[in-house]
């Protein structure tokens, strides 16, 4: 099976087509000031390490105020900095200095909800007339006993019923997520129109777009009907009691998703000595509501990046071949035509890549999200391979959901131990911070696994990692056509071609054995095969050739260890380009010649005429 994804023309790569987005969790990534929590002036000093990785972008997770009851996600004013973070000129200074280091910053805009402390909830529940329907208000109901009741069985995503009474209001208000997360109503225009105000607010302090936070919870169905039973759980106060069929993916989404699209692209239409302003969707959705979000049946355009969470939520350390290639594939089929695909790897809501694949899996899979055709989108530290820390005490643990399950539970559903502080080094704290406690404890495993050892080290995850975005230079890996099949298995590999470059192959063992990959099938005549990236426990290094050796034929026998991925070129036609370009060289300079010698005969052969007649 194979398919082929239309290579693109130079002309038509936009800067992020290509990209390489670097997602910060800001609480965690540095800390300037010795309070244990990561802040602006951090990621300012970071920010040449971005440079210096070859990111292009980095998407920030919120750094507005909030009382950080979800750690930024509950935002009580859109439009300035959480104190502990830093001011606004820090904000304006981190723009310049990622803008000449040619990094663009992105910033999580959270539609969904606000927090309860946001002035527009506290004049909503105050039923002042202009915020009155800010928010989804609801009665509730009488049961028999003539107790209130929530309106319906809709449960928050943090578990418990979705509703929470307001005693001033008299009213319960909806909350998808935490109580202390009122979600807006979208319905009433004056809420569409304060939040543009604040996309035009931060795109006027320079943003290249937005990461839009819960996209497909934005609207519910109007009349408050109660959800069907999915029959998953026996628990009516678990997310999973209900299929989500009046809270999730309603069609209105899909107006929002385009309506953005249209501000942003009348933005850079107006302003357009910046880049294309882009967003990136977070919906955990059915694939064709994502493809809509790309570009509905009638041909409007919606989200640049519908964000592809596959890798996260459709493989595992367990999945085979057969798996990777089916839903790598999926995406490629089902995306729209001239639309671009995008992978994301990791992010603050899910368990790391070296806790969901293993720990030997890092280096193949950055090796699968940074040679796949179109955007790679990486979380902080997973160019380490930095694992989740499980052994986070209940004591230590705050991310709402875990709270929320209690002491017994909290660890199958806590986000902390993926979100620890960034290891930068083996100094206090893996230099993230100088303060006696940091917000979430940091894994104790910096002491090995961290950034400075990697970039000391002879191999490194890190090493690897900036290689392979080194290699995504190429043309082949820009706008090379695509096409990948499971050799076993256990193994899959795909290819990058285009006229006049080396061919590229990726080639991944995502079992826990080592395998032996014959690769004729695959390699129509490879005349020379050349490892361009290699793992850290791969027995080939850059440059080899040498597998070849014991193979005088064209049969070349790859050793993959367990779990690792390797990168290779080889000469598309058995002429290298260098060479391929002197034969061209050659013949044109023959052609000139040619018509020399033609041109003078026939001059030669007039001028005798004129002369001799
Ligand atoms: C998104 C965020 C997550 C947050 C939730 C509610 O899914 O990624 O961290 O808890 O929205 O805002």
């Amino acid at each position: 099976m194979s398919s082929l994804l239309s290579a693109q023309t130079e002309d038509f790569i936009d800067w992020w087509q290509h990209a390489v987005f670097y997602q910060i969790y800001p609480r965690s990534f540095k800390d300037s000031n010795g309070d244990g929590i990561g802040d602006l002036q951090g990621v300012i000093s970071k920010l040449p390490y971005l440079a210096e990785t070859g990111i292009t972008a980095t998407w920030l997770s919120p750094i507005f105020q909030s009382p950080m009851v979800d750690f930024g996600y509950d935002v009580s004013d859109y439009k300035s900095i959480q104190t502990e973070y830093g001011t606004m000129a820090d904000f304006e200074q981190l723009v310049n200095t990622a803008t000449s280091l040619g990094i663009k910053i992105i910033l999580d805009f959270v539609p969904n909800h606000t927090s309860d402390k946001h002035e527009w909830f506290i004049k909503s529940a105050a039923r002042d007339p202009l915020y009155d329907n800010f928010y989804v208000w609801a009665d509730g109901k009488l049961d028999n006993q003539g107790v209130r009741q929530p309106p319906n069985n809709w449960q928050s995503v943090f578990y418990g019923s979705a509703w929470q009474w307001h005693e001033q209001r008299g009213q319960y208000y909806l909350h998808q997520f935490a109580k202390e997360q009122p979600d807006l109503n979208f319905r009433n225009p004056a809420v569409v129109r304060a939040m543009d105000d604040v996309l035009l607010f931060w795109l006027n302090k320079g943003v290249a777009g937005f990461r839009i936070d819960a996209l497909n919870h934005l609207f519910e169905d109007e009349t408050l009907p109660d959800e069907p039973l999915s029959g998953k759980t026996t628990d009516p106060l678990s997310y999973d009691y209900t299929k989500h069929i009046y809270t999730k993916d309603l069609p209105e989404v899909l107006s929002m998703v385009q309506h953005w699209r249209q501000l942003l692209d009348d933005y850079t239409a107006k302003h357009s000595e910046g880049a294309t302003r882009i967003m990136m969707t977070e919906a955990y959705a059915d694939l064709q509501v994502l493809m809509d979000y790309y570009e509905d049946a009638g041909g409007v355009r919606g989200s640049q990046l519908p964000f592809n969470f596959h890798f996260i939520t459709d493989v595992s350390g367990d999945s085979d071949a057969r798996d990777f290639v089916y839903n790598i594939e999926k995406w490629l089929i089902y995306m729209p035509r001239g639309h671009t695909a995008n992978w994301v790897m990791g992010n603050h809501d899910k368990p790391r890549v070296a806790t969901r694949f293993g720990p030997a899996s890092v280096d193949a899979m950055n090796m699968l999200l940074l040679t796949l055709p179109g955007v790679a989108v990486t979380y902080n530290g997973e160019e380490l391979g930095m694992q989740d820390y499980d052994e986070i005490s209940w004591e230590d643990t705050v991310d709402p959901p875990a709270r929320i399950a209690g002491k017994l539970d909290y660890k199958k559903v806590s986000r902390d131990p993926e979100r620890t502080p960034f290891q930068w080094s083996n100094a206090t704290n893996a230099g993230f911070s100088t303060a006696a406690k940091t917000w979430l404890p940091v894994n104790p495993n910096y002491l090995v696994l961290n950034l400075e050892a990697q970039k000391q080290a002879v191999k490194s995850h890190y090493k690897v990692y900036k290689s392979l975005i080194e290699l995504r230079k190429l043309p082949v890996l820009r706008r090379g056509r695509f096409s990948i099949e499971p050799l076993s298995r256990t193994v899959f590999a795909f290819k990058r071609t285009l006229k006049d470059y080396d061919t590229l192959v990726t080639i991944i063992n995502v079992s826990a054995k080592e395998q032996l990959v014959n690769l004729t099938d695959f390699i129509n005549r490879p005349q020379k095969l050349v490892v361009e990236v290699a793992g850290v426990d791969s027995v080939y290094a850059p440059g080899d050739s040498s597998f070849l050796a014991n193979n005088r034929s064209d049969k070349p026998q790859l050793r993959l260890a367990p779990r690792a991925g390797l990168v290779l070129s080889y000469e598309q036609s058995g002429m290298s380009k260098q060479r391929r370009l002197l034969v061209k060289q050659i013949i044109k300079s023959f052609n000139v010649v040619l018509v020399a010698l033609l041109m003078y005969n026939l001059w030669r052969h007039k001028w005798t005429k004129v002369n001799f007649n």
